[in-house]
């Protein structure tokens, strides 16, 4: 059971997950069919050796995207300005939507733990909100 989430412009994703009989699961993700965006860009952030590092704490204006935890486990911080929500990441096929203007953090890493993120375009620092004041003055401009 995923815990529902209240947060604005977010939503589970999950993948069609297949037990090989060989050995091993295969997962699979197509865009515009699983994913809702065409996909610019994939990265992944693994080597995760300090638990107590807090990653993210930003948001974006335009980007979108959808983060999974394919290995280990992590807790996922959102925050779209008025309404708050942590949540374990913990399965392999179903991610989160980080869509546009939502403040998120990534902390509490396990020992193994790999996080993969598909985004809607290229890596541009200029769509960061890296301070949450600025972030709480877009949110009240734009919403
Ligand atoms: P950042 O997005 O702040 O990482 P996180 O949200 O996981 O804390 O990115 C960390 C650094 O990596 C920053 O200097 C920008 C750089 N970076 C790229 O060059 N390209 C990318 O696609 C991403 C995601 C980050």
């Amino acid at each position: 059971m995923l815990d529902p989430l209240s947060v604005k412009n977010s939503g589970y994703i999950t993948l069609k997950k297949v037990r090989d009989e060989r050995d091993g699961n295969l997962v699979i993700a197509e865009a515009m069919k699983d994913i809702p965006f065409e996909i610019k860009r994939v990265y992944f952030i693994n080597q995760l050796e300090n638990s107590v590092s807090i990653r993210g704490q930003h948001a974006h204006h335009e980007l979108e995207q959808v983060i999974f935890c394919i290995s280990g486990s992590f807790v996922l911080g959102l925050d779209d300005g008025v309404n708050k929500q942590r949540i374990i990441m913990n399965k392999d096929n179903v991610g989160v939507i980080l869509g546009k203007k939502l403040w998120h953090t990534m902390e509490e890493f396990s020992s193994g733990c790999v996080l993969l993120v598909f985004a809607s375009d290229y890596y541009n620092e200029s769509d960061y909100i890296r301070d949450y004041a600025e972030f709480q003055k877009v949110i009240g401009k734009n919403s």
